[in-house]
């Protein structure tokens, strides 16, 4: 689509028609709504009205009364075709589609005219290219293994994550690590290797679990544990599970948790590692942000705190190096990571090398220790300027606490302020943030904004833009 005025009709028809050619809307798919192909287009509606009853009369499109207008179950060059209805069989997939916002937000975070005001990433200038570069190099030596794996991944690999645990306080051998390709993948292989049907989960009041359908999707329930501060509530936890006689784990993202930024305080720590023991309830801890601490390092992980195996520790190099890479790893009791690699060997055969190798180098010279020194005062930057920026342009109509690491400032709107009405007019203004309310419905006056994927210059003019809008808002 383009967004030239002169657009006239018959450019919408031949591009909604060389879009289902090729085959990019199928069948059943849902046409925007006649205001956003008119702002698509940037043309008036009565040009897109044209344009769809054209589309009509050649039976490419129809329209569902009270439902909207969707491609219609004839293939252009053959009237008497029909097609698979590709929208009728996702419907009932076990993974339903994201929701709308999610979809359009993962849409934007990869339009490059965009300023990226909320997303979890680094931005480029971060990447340790230089550094990555030497490593990328060593593969010319260290790749000599072609053949499938075996689920567990390249031992170089796991030896060294096995060091960088136990620098961290972890205590595991590479028997106990299995490399993943992202610890989305971990949480993934948990829920179908490990979780019983109708389990509970049980994870802290807002939490990125709450943003995804892992769980849910798999027959869990997700129970919302209340969170103070740095405290977890274990003595609700500690009630629920003396009453709940079902299957139970929990899952914690306990350092600079996303999106609240928080961490859960030492007490908090033990009382769980407690409590799993009592309860005999595995912890899932992710462990993802803990790396990118500012001020001081963080809590010591509760799996350095557990000494009897109810801990499955899970971490990435997505967020200190580039998600791209798709490389993580997992952690916990050696025959629960040879079910989980038998696991992988089902559903793929394993994470690639190429990542494990490349990483494997990273971590034995000690480029990535060099590369969190350097990350840490560009954070250190980054935040301190989104804070004086907030400070100087919104603080009439926001809170916030100053995070001590992560990536995030979770902020609060005053009850004034319409946060899905700020977020899509940020949108149609260039500037993307991440609203609360893709978390949960009670914080539909949050968002999410990032201080690492933007570069210095755009969060400025990103955060000025803010103002204005929220100017017009109010
Ligand atoms: C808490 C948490 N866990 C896991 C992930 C996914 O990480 P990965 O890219 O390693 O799959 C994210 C991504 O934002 C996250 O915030």
């Amino acid at each position: 689509m383009n967004n030239q005025s002169s657009t006239t009709y018959r450019e919408i028809v031949e591009c909604i028609e060389k879009k289902v050619e090729e085959g990019q809307w199928s069948v059943g798919r849902k046409l925007p709504t006649q205001r956003e192909l008119a702002a698509a287009f940037g043309v008036n509606r009565s040009t897109v009205i044209h344009a769809l009853d054209v589309l009509k009369e050649r039976g490419i499109i129809e329209s569902k009364t009270g439902s909207g207008t969707y491609i219609s179950n004839h293939d252009p060059s053959n009237v008497s075709k029909s097609f698979v209805n590709w929208n009728d069989f996702s419907k009932y997939s076990l993974h339903p589609t994201n929701h709308d916002i999610v979809r359009k937000i993962n849409k934007l975070e990869l339009d490059d005219s965009i300023i990226q005001l909320g997303k979890g990433e680094l931005h480029e200038e971060l990447f340790p290219k230089r550094l990555f570069n030497d490593s990328l190099r060593s593969l010319e030596t260290t790749y000599n293994h072609y053949g499938y794996d075996d689920g567990t991944g390249d031992y170089r690999y796991r030896k060294a994550v096995s060091s960088y645990l136990k620098e961290r306080g972890i205590a595991s051998s590479p028997d106990t690590i299995l490399p993943v390709s992202g610890a989305l993948q971990a949480l993934q292989l948990i829920t179908l290797g490990l979780l019983q049907m109708g389990a509970t989960v049980y994870t802290p009041q807002i939490s990125y679990v709450h943003s995804l359908h892992v769980f849910r999707t798999s027959g869990m329930k997700l129970k919302s544990i209340p969170f103070k501060r740095q405290r977890l509530d274990t003595d609700y936890l500690r009630n629920d599970l003396y009453r709940n006689k079902g299957s139970s784990m929990l899952y914690a993202n306990p350092t600079f948790q996303n999106p609240v930024t928080t961490t859960l305080d030492g007490h908090s720590r033990k009382e769980l590692v407690k409590l799993s023991q009592e309860y005999k309830m595995p912890v899932i801890e992710d462990d993802i942000f803990r790396d990118l601490w500012i001020d001081q390092e963080p809590q010591p992980p509760i799996a350095s705190l557990d000494h009897s195996g109810h801990t499955l520790f899970i971490g990435s190099f997505s967020k200190t190096m580039a998600p791209t890479l798709r490389i993580g790893w997992m952690t916990g009791p050696a025959d629960v990571m040879e079910k989980l690699s038998d696991l992988r060997m089902q559903l793929d055969y394993g994470t690639s090398f190429l990542p494990q190798l490349a990483m494997y180098d990273f971590l034995e010279t000690g480029r990535y220790d060099e590369h969190l020194k350097t990350l840490r005062k560009e954070l250190c930057d980054r935040r301190d300027t989104l804070v004086y920026l907030l400070e100087k342009h919104i603080a009439d109509a926001a809170t916030w606490e100053i995070p001590a690491g992560g990536m995030f400032i979770w902020v609060r709107f005053s009850d004034d302020i319409n946060v899905r009405r700020l977020f899509s007019s940020l949108v149609d203004r260039g500037v993307l943030i991440n609203p609360g309310f893709i978390y949960s419905y009670y914080h539909n006056q949050y968002v999410r904004l990032s201080y690492t994927s933007s570069s210095l210059e755009e969060m400025e003019y990103g955060v000025k833009v803010m103002r204005d809008v929220l100017d017009y808002l109010k």
